[in-house]
Order: C-alpha cells, then structure tokens, then sequence
C-alpha cells in the first residue's frame, strides 16, 4: 500500500518576495555568484573532457552565459563501460550510503543557490520566482529520494513463510541509466531524474537538454563534491540526435528516465526496441493538452487568477501548463472577460526585470513556431485576447501571451508550448460529453476544475484519464511529496516524480528463500 517513509522529512525553505527588501537582496547575492568562466565539458570518470566549445546564449538578450562542449562518440562509448563496471559496488553499498551522499548535496544547493539561481534566469529565461521554485524543487527532490533509499533499499522486506524458511525480498538497482531532460525544469527535473536513478542504485549517464547544459553541469558537479563516485555518474552534454541517440541505442543500456516531448518518446521507444541487448525499461513523462473545466457556479476572480497562472506562468512552457479552459456557456462571457483582464496585466520582458511576468521562450526555433501558430489564429479572427504590457529587449525571443477562441473543445489537436491560452464553451447538462472530448485528446497529464459544488468536481477527478487533477486552484507547480507528478497516455509511461513509488520504476526486485 501506499507509505509515507519518514514523516519528519520537510520541504526546502523559501523566500518571501513580497517582503520588500528581499528580492533586492537576492538580485545582489545573484550577481555577487554570477560567472563569466562557465564552459559545461563532458565529464566522464570525474574528469572533464576537451572538444570545441560553443556558446550557450541568454533567451531573454542573445548575451552568452557560458560555453558547452558536446561529448562525442567515444566519450559515450567510454562512460558506459565505466559506468557499467562501476554500478554493482554502488548498488551493494546500499540506500543509507546513497542518501548521504544526495543529502549533502541537497545541502550543498541550498547552500549555494545564489549561483543556480542566476543560471536558471540566465540560461533559462526563468523569473527570479520561477528560479526559486526550480531550485527549491531539485533540492526537495533529492532529500525525498535519500529519504525512500534509506527506507526501501537499505535492508531487504521479511515475507512469510512455512516454519524453517526464510523469505526476503530486497531491492537493488537495474543497471546504466540513461537520463535525458528538457530544458523547462533544467535543474529541477533534471536532478530529479538523476537522483531518483542514483537512489535506486543505478550508473547514470545524464543528458541535459541542447539549451540548458551550464545548470546541469554545475548540478553534476555537485553530486560529484557531496560524494557520489565519478565512475557512477556520467555528464554528456549533446545535441538529442547525436548524443541522445548515441545513448539509447547503446547495447548496455539497462533504462532511461526521459522527459519531453511525446514525439521524442517514440523515437527513444522505438530505439530501444531496434536494439540488441536486454529489453530496458522506458520511464517518460511527457507533453500534455491540458484542460480547465470551469461550470456555472466558479468563483470568476478567483478563476482568472488561477487559469492566467496555469497559462502563462513561465510563458506557458510547462508540461503541466493550462492549454484549454472550457467555460460553461451561460458564463463564458463575464469569465472571458475577467480573464482577459487578467492577462492584459501581465508584464512581458526581461527576467532580470524584477517586474517581470512573463519572460522569453527558449529560442529562436521555438519562438517561430508559436508565432507561426498565433498569426495563422489572428488571420483566423480568432485572437480574442492578449497581453499589452510588453517591453521587449533586443536580441530575446519572446512571444506576448494570447487568448485563442475555438468553436469546440476537440478543435485542439496538440500541444502548443508557449503562453497560449485557447478557450471554448460548453452547455449545462453535457458536461460528461465535455470530460469524454478531453479524454479522448489522448494526453493525460494536468486538469483543472473550478466549482462550488463537491459533487461535480468529484465526479470529474474520478472520471478523468489524468496523472494530477486541480481543484478550485491553479495546475502548476507541483509540490515534491504532497502532489506526486506525471501523466498518462500520450503524456507518459505513469511514473509519478516525487511520488512514493517513483524509485521502484528505477529498480529490480530479488527474493531470497532460505532453508534454516
Ligand atoms: P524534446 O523532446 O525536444 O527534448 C527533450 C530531450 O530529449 C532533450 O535532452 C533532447 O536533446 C533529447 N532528444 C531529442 N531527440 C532525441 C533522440 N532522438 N534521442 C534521444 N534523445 C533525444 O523536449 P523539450 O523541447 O526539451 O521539452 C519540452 C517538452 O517536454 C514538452 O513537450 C513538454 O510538455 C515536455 N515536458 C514534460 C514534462 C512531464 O513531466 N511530463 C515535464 C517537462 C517537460
Ligand atoms: N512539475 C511541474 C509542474 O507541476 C512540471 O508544473
């Protein structure tokens, strides 16, 4: 059954930005910690590997953050052998000596977070509070997984049996994982995978995204000073069609954790599947088209507020993101309405612009797209609202919030990773015929419902084919711990991060039977 180890285990402190003084003061630790020498080399056996480097660029000014060396073939070729000859010791020595070591990296972040920080603002294009949710994040991360380790993995489970047997049941790592993350939560999902492999008892090799691989080294490195061995944890920074690809078609390979995108997790499955060797395990969490069902009786303030957060929060580029918000018809208009004055209030710029709401999308590819994707609604006459309050640097790529009206709620096909918001209603009395066209979208990630009445949000958590469901709230932002994450169908494989079975999908199981 469901178990919660360690009750005494706490998430990560905060800060208050509304204190005035406090965000001031941390821009200043921010840019005390800041560095202009950062160049995020392979490492493999614990030392660093030489290569060409190139830049990694700011989204919100072009300016460079730092260099990156992509690892080549024989860098891959060189870390899976270590790594595979390097991960029984790390499994037998047990999940007490794991956790220490990923807890005193814990320590060690939360100690240093000034300087990660700054590289999720720079090198991400977060805001200073979406900065703070991602370290907090990977730093609960790895203190909840050093908790599971110490409780599932340090000693094996006694079963029953007849007089003169003994029966246990132990749980050790798989192998050489691969951990392969996007560049949205390039810390905290990034650590987070890469802890949860280590905890189970796995060799890791981890492939930040193209866009963010300074956060990543630095986050390595740290797992490297707290104590994990440099024979078990691999940095191989890449393109995810060379290096990527390298990886997971590699013969030794036991698992990989991924997030991305659905397209992404084919390609990977489809990999593994081609491949000779033993059949690995595929854990993906992946993209979602995520709905707000809003009814008759919602609270309309509390709606906008909580549907322009899911929105466009981070710009929209979270998997869990508001995509559609479906409002009852005999409301939609004073709820649009709200909701579009909502998002005319949102500043767009700079992070580094403390007034900052939204900040840019991840590159120039990226932005395109969804610029491409608004000018074909606005010719549509479909852009019904949008955020006025721009102050664009020059040399960021940034696409301003938008409201899309759509005829019905099957109308979006698929995911649009950026701050736009579609909207559609829907009649009283056809509200399981609204929650069947959600789920038949096939994505299964994050769904938002607004109420006053309990019965109705019950019988839409029990009948939707989601990972998380949100109710009378915002859908971001999951908490480590208190709301396990992931999603279903074309969202992902099921696994839920910072959920109490989450290291059992990065491990194997032994029974030992013995005659007494
Ligand atoms: P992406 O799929 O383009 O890339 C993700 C990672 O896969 C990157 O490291 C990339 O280099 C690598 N990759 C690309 N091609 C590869 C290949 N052929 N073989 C191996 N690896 C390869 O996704 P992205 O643009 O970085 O991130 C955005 C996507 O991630 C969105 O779809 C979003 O919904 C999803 N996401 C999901 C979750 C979740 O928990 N469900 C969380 C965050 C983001
Ligand atoms: N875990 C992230 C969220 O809930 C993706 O927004």
């Amino acid at each position: 059954g469901l178990h919660l180890f360690d009750p005494a285990r706490r998430n990560s402190r905060g800060y208050d930005l509304g204190d005035p003084g406090v965000p001031e003061a941390l821009m200043a630790a921010i840019g005390a910690a800041r560095r202009g020498d950062l160049v995020a080399a392979p490492i493999v056996g614990g030392a660093a590997r030489e290569g060409r480097p190139e830049p990694v660029r700011n989204p919100a000014t072009g300016a460079t953050v730092g260099q990156v060396i992509e690892a080549d073939a024989a860098a891959v070729d060189v870390a899976v052998a270590t790594a595979r000859a390097a991960q029984r010791d790390w499994s037998l020595a047990g999940g007490a000596f794991r956790a220490e070591r990923l807890e005193r990296a814990a320590d060690l972040l939360e100690e240093r977070d000034a300087f990660f920080l700054g590289l999720a603002m720079d090198e991400a294009g977060k805001t200073l509070a979406d900065a703070i949710a991602e370290v907090r994040e990977a730093t609960d991360f790895l203190r909840y997984y050093a908790a599971q380790a110490r409780a599932d993995f340090a000693h094996p489970v006694a079963l029953p049996g007849p007089t003169g047997e003994r029966n246990e049941l132990m749980l050790e790592g798989k192998g050489v994982f691969a951990c392969i993350s996007p560049w949205n939560f390039p810390l905290a999902i990034f650590l987070g995978q890469v802890s949860a492999a280590l905890a189970a008892g796995n060799a890791v090799l981890a492939k930040p995204a193209e866009q963010t691989p300074l956060i990543a080294h630095a986050a390595v490195a740290l797992l490297l000073e707290a104590g994990v061995p440099g024979d078990v944890l691999h940095y191989l920074p890449g393109r995810g069609e060379t290096v990527g690809a390298a990886l997971t078609g590699h013969p030794d390979l036991l698992g990989v954790a991924f997030t991305g995108s659905t397209e992404v997790a084919r390609m990977i499955n489809r990999g593994l599947a081609g491949r000779d060797g033993p059949i690995a395990t595929l854990i993906a969490e992946t993209g979602g088209a995520n709905a707000m069902i809003v009814d008759s009786t919602a609270l309309p303030e509390q709606v906008a507020r909580d549907a322009v957060a899911s929105a466009f929060q981070s710009a929209g580029q979270r998997c869990s993101a508001l995509r559609l918000l479906c409002v009852q018809e005999d409301v939609a208009e004073t709820m649009i309405a709200i909701v579009a004055g909502a998002m005319a209030e949102l500043n767009v710029g700079d992070p580094a612009i403390l007034s900052t709401d939204v900040g840019p999308i991840i590159d120039a590819e990226a932005q395109a797209n969804i610029a491409a994707y608004v000018a074909e609604a606005r010719s549509a006459g479909r852009v019904i609202a949008e955020a006025a309050r721009t102050v664009l640097p020059d040399g960021g790529t940034f696409v301003p919030p938008v409201m899309i009206q759509l005829d019905h709620v099957t109308d979006l096909k698929r995911e649009i990773f950026g701050p736009v918001l579609h909207v559609a209603t829907w009649k009283g009395g056809e509200l399981d015929a609204l929650i069947d066209a959600i789920n038949a979208s096939g994505y299964g990630l994050t769904l938002g419902i607004h109420t006053r009445i309990d019965a109705v949000a019950a019988h839409v958590a029990a009948r939707a084919q989601v990972g998380n469901v949100y109710v009378n709230r915002n859908q971001i932002g999951a908490i480590v711990g208190s709301q396990p994450f992931g999603g279903r169908g074309l969202s992902g494989t099921g696994p839920k991060a910072g959920g109490p079975h989450y290291l059992h999908r990065f491990a194997e199981e032994k029974s030992i039977s013995t005659d007494i």
